[in-house]
């Protein structure tokens, strides 16, 4: 089983950025655990962060007949980007969305996604740890059939 994992705006920063909110990992170090994971687990993982919404949705895009299964941090444009929804609707690969922080527990403009209402599920606010969380989610739905 393939899945790929997307990060988006600015979470090329994690480590330094904000880490009252975000924490100190980097995304080297969120990124090498969770292939960890996902290899103990006999899932080969892909990773792929851009600040760019053209080159996610290029990326979604290129996973069709690739990966089984997509995780999911759009970052900011989680709350802005109907293309990211569109392309993620467009290819039908399962999708689960996570964040870091708990995004309904911040300013009121992160409470909407336009990704979550189509999305497997949702993980947000557990740290580095959403990403495990979203994988062994993901990978138990994919499991059961998708
Ligand atoms: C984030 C939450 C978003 O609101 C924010 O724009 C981010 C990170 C998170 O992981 O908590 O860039 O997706």
């Amino acid at each position: 089983m393939n899945v790929l994992l997307i990060n988006g705006p600015n979470l090329n920063l994690l480590g330094q950025r904000e880490p009252g909110i975000y924490g100190r990992d980097t995304l080297a170090m969120i990124e090498t655990e969770l292939t960890r994971e996902a290899n103990a687990d006999g899932v080969e993982l892909v990773c792929f962060q851009s600040n760019f919404e053209g080159a996610l949705i290029e990326r979604i895009h290129q996973a069709m007949g690739e990966s089984q299964g997509i995780l999911i941090n759009a970052g900011a444009y989680t709350h802005s980007s109907i293309g990211l929804r569109d392309a993620l609707k467009g290819v039908a690969i399962p999708y689960v969305e996570l964040h870091l922080s708990n995004t309904h527990s911040r300013e009121p403009f992160r409470h909407h996604s336009y990704l979550a209402d189509s999305a497997v599920g949702v993980v947000s606010g557990f740290g580095p740890k959403s990403y495990s969380l979203a994988l062994s989610g993901l990978v138990h739905h994919l499991r059961q059939g998708g």
